[in-house]
């Protein structure tokens, strides 16, 4: 199972804390500018510093010129990461503008030029992140993963909606399919996945070789060990599930892993999604989000799971 790439979400403290956790076999990076990361200095940037348990570690990056390949992929070399992968799906306004991500996947030529240099650039594996494209062309999908299990792409993950179809929207695992059954790389399904029953249809359905779990390892970070032993039937401990406690450790990860100013918006950005874990989770979340500081935000998500167990006991 691979933990999906997410800006704000999948840096070191949250992949940490999934991989101490277990089940999870493999990690992203937040998308990374090819441009901008020779540039990037690993011990200050928030979004390159890792640690020893999150392996193995692919980086992602998003590309607008084949220009930023090589340099890009060097340095991702040279921090020993263990993979690389290519944005062609994500819709993001400053990605179109640079025509990156799902804007780069609409022009097969570029895609393949640029995949050809990732190539040629290195021997780690190296994989994309696609989306169905659009509605009513499957063979149009088909045939662009083709092309790039022609070019050398290691594997594929499939975020299994439309191009600009809404996170709300149900995924649509039927449609991967014909790509899983016709190529050779091992494809990987993501999107909508919360719960084991999902994983197991979501398998079913697509006939991936595994799954990519976003939103809902985030929300649920003990997903991964709950797949892993109830589906995959993995034999690992089962961990503790306590999303206070979760909230409270991702927060300590946070202080130690990121500067002052970078540590509260992370928190804010996990908070919206741990405290759909528990009831009533909206109002530690609205809380989360007006703190002025880790402090406040400490405080009331104490609060709040102390108020939630002394409830539990009660009924
Ligand atoms: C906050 C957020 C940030 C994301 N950032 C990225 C990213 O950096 N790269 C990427 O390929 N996809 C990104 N995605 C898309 C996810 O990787 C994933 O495809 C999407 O959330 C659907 O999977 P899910 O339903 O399991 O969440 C992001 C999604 C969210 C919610």
């Amino acid at each position: 199972m691979l933990f999906a790439p997410m800006v704000g979400l999948t840096h070191s403290a949250l992949r940490a804390l999934v991989a101490d956790l277990g089940g999870c076999g493999l990690f992203f990076s937040e998308m990374l500018s090819a441009k901008r990361l020779p540039s990037e200095n690993r011990n200050i940037s928030p979004m390159l510093c890792t640690t020893e348990v999150e392996k193995p570690l692919i980086y992602q990056l998003y590309i607008s010129s084949v220009d930023h390949v090589r340099p890009a992929v060097k340095k991702i070399e040279s921090f020993d990461g263990q993979g690389v992968d290519i944005n062609l799906g994500c819709p993001a306004p400053n990605l179109r503008r640079e025509g990156a991500g799902a804007a780069l996947a609409k022009d097969t030529d570029r895609v393949k030029e640029i995949v050809k240099a990732a190539r040629a650039a290195t021997e780690l594996p190296l994989s994309a992140k696609i989306r169905l494209g659009q509605e009513g062309k499957p063979e149009k999908l088909l045939s662009f993963c083709k092309m790039l299990e022609g070019e050398g792409i290691d594997y594929l993950s499939i975020h299994a909606r439309y191009d600009g179809e809404k996170f709300c929207r149900k995924p649509r695992w039927k449609l991967l399919e014909p790509v899983c059954s016709q190529l050779t790389i091992p494809v990987f399904a993501n999107g909508g996945v919360f719960t084991v029953n999902d994983a197991k249809k979501c398998i079913d359905e697509s006939g991936a070789a595994g799954i990519m779990l976003g939103r809902g390892a985030v929300e649920r970070p003990w997903l991964f060990n709950e797949i892993a032993r109830k589906l995959y039937k993995i034999d690992i401990p089962q961990c503790k599930v306590d999303s206070g406690e979760i909230f409270l450790n991702f927060i300590s990860r946070v202080e130690k892993t990121f500067a002052k100013e970078k540590q509260l918006g992370r928190v804010k950005q996990f908070g919206h999604y741990i405290v759909k874990s528990s009831p009533f989770g909206h109002h530690l979340a609205s809380k989360v989000q007006r703190s002025n500081n880790i402090e406040e935000a400490v405080k009331h998500a104490e609060d709040f799971y102390k108020m939630r167990s002394s409830a539990n006991e009660l009924d």
